[in-house]
């Protein structure tokens, strides 16, 4: 019988993407997938290191495979992202059940670091310098409509509250060759949807020194590929979105007219200390821009509350912002304070936690309210919607779908339309998701 494994993946679409990576590699060793952690041979956490509850999350996790191998020492456990990128081999003196812990730049040797772990060996390896991605790579996709793509890892930016620079490393694009390739596979497969990842997808090509080589002409290139299906990117950088990228969106009929463009806090001073390259009156212009590009576009954002040293009055600007704006949908976060940040170091002025989470509750209120106020806008109208699975409640079926903008869909269907483009109306808003019925 073959071995089996088991990943659980915590944090962003970026680590989500490598999960599909490393199944592949886990499938090509002979291992089979389990869903039951209980039956695993091998057990890895992916871990997130953007907050502390995603680590301590991550190292109880760890804990609890820690117990399991008192009574079945023969199992295998291991950890990777971007947490292993922080602790590194720090990890082995608090947890000695440990078995292997790799990080960020080398998941492509994974293999080999099975190989050692299963001579029984403990493996540690956390490198600067990316291991080179093979040519081919068998990816075990999620059983989903869409497909992630990484198109750059890593950042450059250093915002002053940000840890990803130090779990990420610096920015490496991948060739387009590779992109294109990899998305042709996957709507050969039957997927609907591409979704290009990168922490700032703005920056994609500028280290492969080809100014023919951007994120605008990688869209329209993927745009030729034949078939139905949509095309999304995140997440973009306000200052970095240049005019030919919000003409190639607007160019292309699969690219969905939707952007996540993360703003942060309302506030310049604030922007200005979170070392965020555009203040308030910057991000304006560059949201109204593409607001007004387009008959219709979602533009979402992220806000974290409680930056040190923010001011009241400073955080009723991100308040503002998110009306005045009409954000469509905002991520909300409490600050943590991350190793290794500049922020982190400024203990002096941290804001008490529960003036913290008073703001937060408060960005949140602000948030529900605009995000409704968003969905209310499409009631009644018609949109065509991709469906992504078929679920029962109250004893009817109901399909869970999305407009190209992303936006839930729920709408009420007998037949099974999972991965297929379909015409609803608008019946009806909530905050979280939107009911609709089929129309012929
Ligand atoms: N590259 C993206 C964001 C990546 S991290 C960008 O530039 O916007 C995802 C989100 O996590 C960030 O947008 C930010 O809102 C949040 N975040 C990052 N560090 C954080 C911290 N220390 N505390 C709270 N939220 C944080
Ligand atoms: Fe973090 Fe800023 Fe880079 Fe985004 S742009 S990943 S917030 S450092
Ligand atoms: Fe988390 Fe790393 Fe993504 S810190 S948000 S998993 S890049």
């Amino acid at each position: 019988m073959s071995k089996k494994f088991y990943i659980e993946t915590m944090g962003c679409q970026m680590n989500k993407s490598d999960t599909e990576r490393l199944e592949g590699m886990f499938m090509e060793l002979g291992y089979d997938k389990t869903t039951d952690q209980k039956e695993a041979d091998f057990l890895i956490v992916s871990t997130c290191a953007i907050r502390q509850t995603s680590v301590d999350k991550a190292y109880s996790q760890l804990g609890v495979w820690g117990k399991r191998k008192k009574n079945r020492p023969d199992i295998k456990i291991g950890i990777c992202g971007c947490a292993a990128e922080i602790d590194k081999d720090a990890l082995f003196k608090r947890m000695p059940y440990l078995d292997l812990i790799f990080g960020t730049h080398n998941i492509f040797k994974f293999p080999e670091f099975v190989k050692r772990v299963e001579n029984g060996e403990k493996v540690c390896e956390i490198t600067t310098i990316p291991y080179p991605e093979p040519e081919e790579l068998k990816l075990n996709r999620q059983d989903t409509v869409g497909a992630w793509i990484p198109i750059i890892e890593g950042c450059n930016n250093f915002c002053t509250y940000c840890v990803v620079p130090f779990t990420r490393g610096r920015e490496r694009s991948r060739r387009p060759e590779l992109i294109i390739k990899e998305a042709q596979k996957a709507i050969a497969d039957g997927k609907k949807e591409i979704t290009l990842l990168g922490q700032n997808v703005d920056s994609y090509g500028k280290d492969l020194h080809d100014p023919n080589i951007t994120l605008a002409n990688l869209l329209r290139e993927l745009n030729k590929i034949e078939g139905k299906f949509r095309i999304k990117f995140v997440t973009s950088y306000p200052t970095d979105i240049t005019d030919d990228l919000i003409e190639a969106v607007a160019e292309c009929d699969k690219v969905s007219k939707f952007f996540h463009i993360p703003m942060q806090s309302g506030n310049s001073r604030v922007l200005k200390a979170m070392n965020r390259r555009y203040d308030r009156e910057q991000y304006y212009e560059i949201y109204n821009k593409i607001r007004n590009r387009y008959d219709e576009v979602e533009i979402t954002s992220d806000f974290i509350a409680g930056f040190p040293g923010e001011t009241e009055e400073e955080f009723q600007d991100t308040l503002s912002a998110i009306e005045e704006l009409k954000i469509d949908y905002s991520n909300t976060a409490i600050y943590s304070p991350r190793p290794f940040t500049k922020a982190g170091r400024m203990t002096d002025i941290f804001i008490p936690d529960e003036v913290k989470e008073e703001r937060f509750q408060r960005l949140h209120e602000t948030n529900c309210k605009m995000t409704l106020a968003s969905n209310q806008k499409l009631v009644g109208k018609v949109y065509e919607v991709l469906c992504e699975s078929q679920k029962e409640k109250h004893g009817k079926m109901m399909m869970n779908a999305r407009t190209t903008t992303g936006k839930l869909i729920h709408f009420p269907s007998e037949k099974d339309l999972t991965g297929e483009f379909v015409n609803v109306k608008i019946t009806k808003a909530q905050t979280w998701c939107l009911y609709a019925e089929l129309v012929d």
